[in-house]
């Protein structure tokens, strides 16, 4: 009964269920509910109930000395018991097919990095931010970190795994529903945590293999290539006016003068620029500390290029002055 009444309210409760397996989680949550709410009436009601039934009346009015009963010490072990390890089994049961690979699956690689997530597809189509999968097919992510320890969290999948650097985890999962439905990254790892996000694209088989092979950047300008890189990769902590983040902002960046922790300053450039994409530990900014991951090896040469001119074209807005 607490099941339906609960479903009802579905937007205001849990995420939406889009896996089999997500289903089956929230059984077990709402019989840990159930029986929880069930429990708790019964130990608060005894409570109040013997509370007024046997309060003390007057001077005179002692308990009998009771020592012990049996066959209720045995039952308030033995039932309580038997229900913790009708939970614990049937969490098992979840938990086991959470785990599972199946061996046909279509298989993901995952890069986690502050604070980002990228992936590339067997074909070696990549996408950032973006997981694109087709529903109804089995598909197994092998992911890896680029720095610190991320966790990628789909919650309207229920499922969870952190994600390593210098090792790879797996996570697998069959979509059930179209749609596009939140990652979180659910580890701590740095002040751009909170905006480490991405979204898995469940489509159609047809749609999914089209989109395989499109060219992302086909019909696009240098410039807006660059733009596109940008918003996947560089808004965590970049903004495109002069507005800090926890890098500099860019507008009126090409051709200021910077200045850098470790002494010295210099006119920015174009070799700058992309020195400060690939190697960003090389020149820090005053004021600023090292935190970037660097993108050496991450960027097609196109994306590098359109990065550089669309910073380029960032100009001081005048209300930024
Ligand atoms: Cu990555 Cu938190």
């Amino acid at each position: 009964m607490l099941y339906l009444l609960i479903n009802s309210a579905e937007a205001a409760w849990l995420p939406v269920a889009a896996t089999d397996l997500a289903k089956e989680v929230d059984q077990l949550i709402y019989f840990l509910l159930e029986i929880s709410v069930l429990a708790s009436i019964l130990v608060i009601g005894g409570f109040v109930y013997f509370s007024i039934r046997f309060r003390r009346k007057s001077e005179a009015d002692k308990p009998p000395a009771i020592t012990h009963h049996y066959l209720l010490e045995f039952l308030w072990s033995f039932i309580p018991f038997v229900i913790f390890m009708f939970v614990f089994g049937w969490g098992w049961l979840v938990y086991d097919k959470m785990r599972d690979h199946p061996k046909n699956a279509l298989e993901i690689h995952v890069y986690g990095q502050m604070w980002n997530w990228d992936f590339v597809y067997k074909n070696g189509r990549k996408s950032s931010r973006v997981l694109t999968v087709p529903v109804d097919k089995p598909v197994k992510l092998i992911m890896s970190s680029r720095d610190v320890i991320h966790s990628f969290f789909i919650p309207s999948f229920r499922i969870k795994q952190d994600v390593l650097p210098g090792s790879y985890t797996a996570l697998s999962f069959t979509a059930r529903k179209k749609g596009k439905f939140p990652v979180f990254c659910a580890e701590f790892c740095g002040a751009g945590h909170s905006s480490m996000l991405a979204t898995v694209h469940v489509m159609g088989l047809r749609e999914w293999e089209e989109w395989l092979v499109k060219d992302p950047y086909k019909g696009m300008s240098i410039s807006q290539i660059g733009e596109s890189v940008f918003q996947k990769s560089c808004t965590a902590c970049h903004t495109a006016t002069q507005e800090k983040r926890i890098g500099p902002g860019l507008a009126g960046l090409f051709g200021a003068k910077r200045e850098f922790e470790k002494g010295g300053s210099l006119v920015v450039d174009e070799n700058y620029i992309r020195e400060s994409i690939l190697n960003p530990s090389a020149r820090v900014v005053k004021g600023y500390g090292n935190m970037m991951t660097p993108f050496a090896g991450l960027l097609q040469e196109e994306e590098m290029t359109g990065l550089i001119e669309y910073i380029k074209s960032l100009k001081i807005e005048q209300k930024d002055k």
